[in-house]
Protein backbone atom coordinates (compact mmCIF):
# COMPACT_ATOMS: atom_id res chain seq x y z
CA UNK A 1 0.00 0.00 0.00
CA UNK A 2 1.37 3.46 -0.96
CA UNK A 3 1.72 5.34 2.16
CA UNK A 4 1.10 9.39 1.97
CA UNK A 5 3.37 10.65 3.78
CA UNK A 6 2.03 13.94 3.67
CA UNK A 7 -1.24 12.79 6.20
CA UNK A 8 1.50 11.61 8.77
CA UNK A 9 1.85 13.79 12.01
CA UNK A 10 5.17 12.87 12.40
CA UNK A 11 6.44 13.78 8.56
CA UNK A 12 4.23 16.94 9.12
CA UNK A 13 6.06 18.09 12.26
CA UNK A 14 9.24 17.24 10.52
CA UNK A 15 9.11 19.44 7.70
CA UNK A 16 7.23 21.99 9.96
CA UNK A 17 10.25 22.43 11.24
CA UNK A 18 12.77 22.18 8.70
CA UNK A 19 10.87 25.01 7.34
CA UNK A 20 10.46 26.76 10.13
CA UNK A 21 13.88 27.66 10.64
CA UNK A 22 14.24 29.17 7.66
CA UNK A 23 10.63 31.11 8.30
CA UNK A 24 12.07 33.46 11.22
CA UNK A 25 13.62 33.02 14.49
CA UNK A 26 9.86 33.88 15.82
CA UNK A 27 8.02 31.14 14.88
CA UNK A 28 10.46 28.39 15.19
CA UNK A 29 9.57 26.42 17.95
CA UNK A 30 6.41 27.35 17.85
CA UNK A 31 5.48 25.44 14.51
CA UNK A 32 7.65 22.27 16.61
CA UNK A 33 4.98 20.50 17.46
CA UNK A 34 2.14 19.22 16.47
CA UNK A 35 -0.59 18.44 18.36
CA UNK A 36 0.33 14.40 18.69
CA UNK A 37 -0.38 14.23 22.52
CA UNK A 38 0.32 17.84 23.66
CA UNK A 39 1.50 17.82 27.61
CA UNK A 40 -1.47 19.67 29.89
CA UNK A 41 -0.17 22.49 31.10
CA UNK A 42 0.18 22.84 34.35
CA UNK A 43 -1.30 26.15 34.02
CA UNK A 44 -2.00 28.64 36.66
CA UNK A 45 -5.28 29.00 37.83
CA UNK A 46 -6.27 31.94 39.79
CA UNK A 47 -9.27 32.40 42.16
CA UNK A 48 -10.52 36.13 41.63
CA UNK A 49 -13.03 35.75 44.71
CA UNK A 50 -9.57 36.90 46.98
CA UNK A 51 -9.30 39.60 44.98
CA UNK A 52 -11.91 42.15 46.56
CA UNK A 53 -12.85 40.33 50.16
CA UNK A 54 -11.96 42.76 53.26
CA UNK A 55 -8.52 40.91 53.73
CA UNK A 56 -5.78 43.33 52.10
CA UNK A 57 -3.36 40.53 52.57
CA UNK A 58 -5.66 37.91 50.34
CA UNK A 59 -5.49 40.21 47.38
CA UNK A 60 -1.67 40.35 47.67
CA UNK A 61 -1.44 36.77 47.48
CA UNK A 62 -3.55 37.22 43.89
CA UNK A 63 -1.42 40.08 42.78
CA UNK A 64 1.40 37.77 43.47
CA UNK A 65 -0.11 34.97 41.68
CA UNK A 66 -0.87 37.18 38.81
CA UNK A 67 2.62 38.70 38.62
CA UNK A 68 4.37 35.01 38.74
CA UNK A 69 1.68 33.60 35.98
CA UNK A 70 2.45 37.14 33.65
CA UNK A 71 6.24 36.65 33.63
CA UNK A 72 6.28 32.88 33.23
CA UNK A 73 3.70 32.24 30.67
CA UNK A 74 1.46 35.63 29.80
CA UNK A 75 -1.41 33.47 30.35
CA UNK A 76 -3.74 32.52 33.24
CA UNK A 77 -7.15 30.63 33.78
CA UNK A 78 -9.34 32.11 36.33
CA UNK A 79 -12.25 30.89 38.49
CA UNK A 80 -14.99 33.09 40.66
CA UNK A 81 -14.37 35.36 38.06
CA UNK A 82 -18.17 37.08 39.00
CA UNK A 83 -19.82 36.14 35.73
CA UNK A 84 -22.75 33.88 36.00
CA UNK A 85 -23.00 30.21 34.74
CA UNK A 86 -26.00 31.20 33.28
CA UNK A 87 -24.64 34.27 30.82
CA UNK A 88 -21.61 32.18 29.67
CA UNK A 89 -24.12 29.30 28.70
CA UNK A 90 -26.41 31.49 27.04
CA UNK A 91 -23.43 33.86 24.79
CA UNK A 92 -22.53 30.44 24.10
CA UNK A 93 -25.83 28.96 22.46
CA UNK A 94 -26.44 32.19 20.95
CA UNK A 95 -22.78 31.96 19.37
CA UNK A 96 -23.56 28.36 17.79
CA UNK A 97 -26.83 29.71 16.60
CA UNK A 98 -25.05 32.28 14.85
CA UNK A 99 -22.97 30.42 13.01
CA UNK A 100 -25.37 27.83 11.91
CA UNK A 101 -27.18 30.68 9.82
CA UNK A 102 -27.25 29.76 6.13
CA UNK A 103 -24.14 30.88 4.40
CA UNK A 104 -26.22 33.88 2.37
CA UNK A 105 -27.28 35.32 6.04
CA UNK A 106 -23.40 35.20 7.16
CA UNK A 107 -21.63 36.68 4.05
CA UNK A 108 -24.03 39.74 4.71
CA UNK A 109 -21.50 40.52 6.84
CA UNK A 110 -18.59 39.26 4.83
CA UNK A 111 -15.68 41.64 4.35
CA UNK A 112 -12.05 41.87 4.20
CA UNK A 113 -11.43 45.56 5.39
CA UNK A 114 -9.86 45.03 8.33
CA UNK A 115 -11.61 48.46 9.59
CA UNK A 116 -15.24 47.26 9.44
CA UNK A 117 -16.93 47.55 12.93
CA UNK A 118 -18.70 44.30 12.32
CA UNK A 119 -17.30 41.21 10.21
CA UNK A 120 -17.46 37.59 8.89
CA UNK A 121 -15.10 35.65 7.24
CA UNK A 122 -12.86 32.26 6.95
CA UNK A 123 -9.85 31.16 6.26
CA UNK A 124 -9.42 28.04 5.05
CA UNK A 125 -5.66 27.90 3.93
CA UNK A 126 -4.67 24.32 2.23
CA UNK A 127 -1.56 22.99 2.38
CA UNK A 128 0.64 25.39 0.30
CA UNK A 129 3.82 24.77 -0.92
CA UNK A 130 5.85 25.78 2.15
CA UNK A 131 4.09 22.75 3.85
CA UNK A 132 2.74 25.08 6.45
CA UNK A 133 -0.07 23.11 8.70
CA UNK A 134 -3.68 24.23 7.07
CA UNK A 135 -5.66 25.52 9.35
CA UNK A 136 -9.54 26.26 9.23
CA UNK A 137 -11.89 29.24 11.05
CA UNK A 138 -14.82 30.96 11.15
CA UNK A 139 -15.04 34.40 12.77
CA UNK A 140 -17.23 36.89 13.52
CA UNK A 141 -15.19 39.89 14.90
CA UNK A 142 -17.46 42.92 15.94
CA UNK A 143 -16.45 46.10 18.27
CA UNK A 144 -18.46 45.87 21.28
CA UNK A 145 -18.25 49.31 23.42
CA UNK A 146 -20.01 52.00 23.87
CA UNK A 147 -22.31 49.40 23.70
CA UNK A 148 -24.85 51.34 22.25
CA UNK A 149 -22.71 52.67 19.58
CA UNK A 150 -22.71 49.16 18.26
CA UNK A 151 -25.08 47.14 19.37
CA UNK A 152 -27.02 48.48 16.45
CA UNK A 153 -25.20 47.27 14.14
CA UNK A 154 -24.68 43.75 15.35
CA UNK A 155 -26.46 40.59 13.97
CA UNK A 156 -30.57 40.53 14.57
CA UNK A 157 -30.46 36.54 14.26
CA UNK A 158 -30.08 34.43 16.34
CA UNK A 159 -32.84 37.01 17.79
CA UNK A 160 -31.38 36.00 21.51
CA UNK A 161 -28.45 37.06 19.84
CA UNK A 162 -28.08 40.93 21.28
CA UNK A 163 -29.60 40.53 24.56
CA UNK A 164 -26.80 37.50 25.69
CA UNK A 165 -24.07 38.93 23.96
CA UNK A 166 -24.51 42.56 25.70
CA UNK A 167 -25.04 40.67 28.73
CA UNK A 168 -21.69 39.06 28.07
CA UNK A 169 -20.35 41.92 26.85
CA UNK A 170 -21.04 44.09 30.06
CA UNK A 171 -19.80 41.34 32.65
CA UNK A 172 -16.65 40.97 30.70
CA UNK A 173 -15.61 43.88 30.37
CA UNK A 174 -16.31 44.54 33.95
CA UNK A 175 -13.71 41.59 34.87
CA UNK A 176 -10.86 43.01 32.13
CA UNK A 177 -10.76 46.53 33.64
CA UNK A 178 -10.46 44.50 37.22
CA UNK A 179 -8.35 42.46 36.08
CA UNK A 180 -6.46 44.92 34.03
CA UNK A 181 -5.83 46.99 37.82
CA UNK A 182 -4.67 43.67 39.34
CA UNK A 183 -1.97 43.46 36.58
CA UNK A 184 -0.47 46.97 36.68
CA UNK A 185 -0.39 46.85 40.97
CA UNK A 186 1.50 43.33 39.94
CA UNK A 187 3.76 45.46 38.20
CA UNK A 188 4.35 48.14 40.95
CA UNK A 189 2.15 50.78 39.46
CA UNK A 190 -0.91 50.72 41.41
CA UNK A 191 -4.15 49.58 40.40
CA UNK A 192 -5.63 53.00 38.33
CA UNK A 193 -2.74 53.19 36.53
CA UNK A 194 -4.61 52.52 33.61
CA UNK A 195 -7.94 53.04 34.20
CA UNK A 196 -9.16 55.71 32.79
CA UNK A 197 -7.46 55.03 29.17
CA UNK A 198 -9.08 51.50 29.81
CA UNK A 199 -12.27 52.63 30.42
CA UNK A 200 -12.30 54.55 27.08
CA UNK A 201 -10.59 51.52 25.83
CA UNK A 202 -11.58 49.54 22.41
CA UNK A 203 -13.64 46.56 22.93
CA UNK A 204 -13.86 43.75 20.51
CA UNK A 205 -15.35 40.69 20.72
CA UNK A 206 -13.92 38.02 18.60
CA UNK A 207 -16.45 34.99 17.88
CA UNK A 208 -14.26 31.68 16.66
CA UNK A 209 -15.82 28.86 15.01
CA UNK A 210 -14.42 25.52 14.55
CA UNK A 211 -15.47 22.40 12.52
CA UNK A 212 -14.16 19.06 13.67
CA UNK A 213 -11.95 17.73 12.27
CA UNK A 214 -11.25 13.90 11.88
CA UNK A 215 -7.07 13.68 12.03
CA UNK A 216 -6.74 17.17 14.26
CA UNK A 217 -3.00 16.61 14.56
CA UNK A 218 -3.43 17.72 10.60
CA UNK A 219 -4.25 20.87 10.83
CA UNK A 220 -5.07 23.67 13.16
CA UNK A 221 -8.05 26.25 13.76
CA UNK A 222 -5.95 28.84 14.27
CA UNK A 223 -2.04 28.94 13.58
CA UNK A 224 0.63 30.57 16.35
CA UNK A 225 0.06 34.24 17.22
CA UNK A 226 -0.13 36.59 19.85
CA UNK A 227 -2.88 38.96 20.42
CA UNK A 228 -2.17 42.62 19.96
CA UNK A 229 -4.88 43.10 22.98
CA UNK A 230 -3.32 44.70 26.43
CA UNK A 231 -5.63 41.61 27.84
CA UNK A 232 -7.51 38.66 26.07
CA UNK A 233 -10.45 37.01 28.42
CA UNK A 234 -11.61 33.70 26.27
CA UNK A 235 -14.58 31.90 26.62
CA UNK A 236 -14.17 28.39 24.68
CA UNK A 237 -16.95 25.82 24.61
CA UNK A 238 -14.22 22.71 24.75
CA UNK A 239 -10.71 22.01 25.42
CA UNK A 240 -8.62 23.65 21.98
CA UNK A 241 -6.22 26.29 23.11
CA UNK A 242 -2.81 25.54 23.23
CA UNK A 243 0.02 28.04 24.66
CA UNK A 244 3.41 27.93 23.73
CA UNK A 245 5.75 27.56 27.06
CA UNK A 246 8.49 29.33 25.92
CA UNK A 247 10.62 28.40 28.95
CA UNK A 248 10.37 24.67 27.71
CA UNK A 249 10.31 25.30 24.42
CA UNK A 250 6.62 23.07 24.08
CA UNK A 251 3.28 23.39 23.28
CA UNK A 252 0.66 22.95 25.70
CA UNK A 253 -2.95 22.26 25.63
CA UNK A 254 -4.75 24.51 28.17
CA UNK A 255 -6.75 21.95 30.53
CA UNK A 256 -10.81 22.46 30.31
CA UNK A 257 -11.63 23.92 33.91
CA UNK A 258 -15.29 24.40 34.72
CA UNK A 259 -16.42 27.45 34.52
CA UNK A 260 -13.05 29.19 33.87
CA UNK A 261 -11.89 32.40 31.68
CA UNK A 262 -9.10 31.91 29.88
CA UNK A 263 -6.78 35.44 30.07
CA UNK A 264 -3.72 36.62 27.26
CA UNK A 265 -1.48 38.86 27.86
CA UNK A 266 -1.64 41.01 24.62
CA UNK A 267 1.36 42.70 22.81
CA UNK A 268 0.28 46.27 24.35
CA UNK A 269 0.91 44.74 28.11
CA UNK A 270 4.02 43.63 26.67
CA UNK A 271 4.80 47.28 25.48
CA UNK A 272 3.57 48.94 28.60
CA UNK A 273 5.72 46.31 31.05
CA UNK A 274 8.73 47.04 28.79
CA UNK A 275 9.27 43.36 28.22
CA UNK A 276 8.68 41.74 31.69
CA UNK A 277 5.46 40.34 31.06
CA UNK A 278 5.56 38.70 27.43
CA UNK A 279 2.55 38.48 25.22
CA UNK A 280 1.70 34.81 24.70
CA UNK A 281 2.18 32.57 21.82
CA UNK A 282 -1.34 30.66 21.58
CA UNK A 283 -3.20 28.36 18.58
CA UNK A 284 -6.81 26.84 18.41
CA UNK A 285 -6.30 22.83 17.56
CA UNK A 286 -9.55 21.15 16.04
CA UNK A 287 -12.00 18.75 17.22
CA UNK A 288 -12.13 15.55 16.32
CA UNK A 289 -15.85 15.18 17.69
CA UNK A 290 -17.36 18.18 17.64
CA UNK A 291 -17.15 21.97 16.41
CA UNK A 292 -15.64 24.15 18.80
CA UNK A 293 -16.92 27.59 19.59
CA UNK A 294 -14.66 30.52 21.29
CA UNK A 295 -15.33 34.00 21.83
CA UNK A 296 -12.25 36.08 22.48
CA UNK A 297 -12.89 39.42 24.06
CA UNK A 298 -9.89 41.77 23.25
CA UNK A 299 -9.48 45.31 25.36
CA UNK A 300 -7.24 47.75 24.11
CA UNK A 301 -6.66 51.46 24.89
CA UNK A 302 -8.95 54.29 22.18
CA UNK A 303 -8.57 53.74 18.73
CA UNK A 304 -5.80 56.41 18.19
CA UNK A 305 -4.46 56.04 22.06
CA UNK A 306 -1.00 55.43 22.01
CA UNK A 307 0.24 52.76 24.36
CA UNK A 308 3.88 53.44 25.60
CA UNK A 309 6.34 51.43 28.04
CA UNK A 310 5.82 52.98 31.57
CA UNK A 311 8.13 55.58 32.45
CA UNK A 312 8.59 53.68 35.55
CA UNK A 313 9.62 50.57 34.38
CA UNK A 314 12.70 52.39 32.13
CA UNK A 315 15.97 52.98 33.64
CA UNK A 316 19.28 52.55 32.72
CA UNK A 317 19.47 48.69 33.29
CA UNK A 318 16.12 48.30 31.51
CA UNK A 319 15.99 51.07 28.63
CA UNK A 320 12.70 51.41 26.32
CA UNK A 321 12.56 48.27 24.08
CA UNK A 322 9.14 49.08 22.72
CA UNK A 323 7.97 51.92 20.21
CA UNK A 324 4.50 53.60 21.05
CA UNK A 325 1.46 52.20 18.71
CA UNK A 326 -2.26 52.32 18.75
CA UNK A 327 -5.28 50.24 17.58
CA UNK A 328 -5.55 51.76 14.39
CA UNK A 329 -1.64 51.65 13.40
CA UNK A 330 -2.21 47.62 14.88
CA UNK A 331 -5.16 47.65 12.10
CA UNK A 332 -2.70 49.43 9.41
CA UNK A 333 -0.15 46.82 10.31
CA UNK A 334 -2.96 44.35 9.64
CA UNK A 335 -3.83 45.69 6.16
CA UNK A 336 -0.36 46.33 5.17
CA UNK A 337 0.95 43.22 5.81
CA UNK A 338 0.83 39.77 4.11
CA UNK A 339 -1.28 37.72 6.69
CA UNK A 340 -1.09 34.34 6.29
CA UNK A 341 -1.50 34.49 9.81
CA UNK A 342 1.54 32.33 11.43
CA UNK A 343 3.67 35.74 10.62
CA UNK A 344 1.71 38.20 11.80
CA UNK A 345 3.83 39.78 14.13
CA UNK A 346 3.07 42.88 15.31
CA UNK A 347 4.89 42.80 18.60
CA UNK A 348 8.70 42.20 16.27
CA UNK A 349 7.25 45.41 14.37
CA UNK A 350 7.24 47.54 17.60
CA UNK A 351 11.18 45.99 19.31
CA UNK A 352 13.44 49.06 19.12
C1 LIG B 1 -8.03 34.55 19.12
C2 LIG B 1 -7.63 33.26 19.69
C3 LIG B 1 -8.10 31.06 20.47
C4 LIG B 1 -9.16 30.03 20.39
O1 LIG B 1 -9.20 34.69 18.73
O2 LIG B 1 -7.18 35.45 19.08
O3 LIG B 1 -6.48 33.12 20.00
O4 LIG B 1 -9.06 29.06 21.12
N1 LIG B 1 -8.50 32.28 19.86
O5 LIG B 1 -10.06 30.22 19.59
NI1 LIG C 1 -5.45 34.96 20.04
Amino acid sequence: MEEDHSLDCHSIEKKAREKADVLDGYITPSLGHLGLSPVALDVPIIDLSRLNGDDPSRRAIVINDIRNACRRFGFFQIVNHGIPQEILDAVLSSAFKLFELSTEEKMKFSSTDVHKPVRYGTTLMLKDGVDRIPFWRSFFKHYSYPLNDWIQMWPTNPPDYRENMGKYVFEVRKLALELMGAITESLGLGKNYMRNKMEDGMHVIAINWYPSFPQPCQMLGLPEHSDYSCLTILLQSARGLEIFDAEDKSWKIVPEVQGALQVNVGDHLEVLSNGIYKSVIHRATLNAEKPRISIASLHSLGMDEKMKTAKELVNEDHPERYKESSFNDFLNYLSNNDIAEGKLSFINALRI
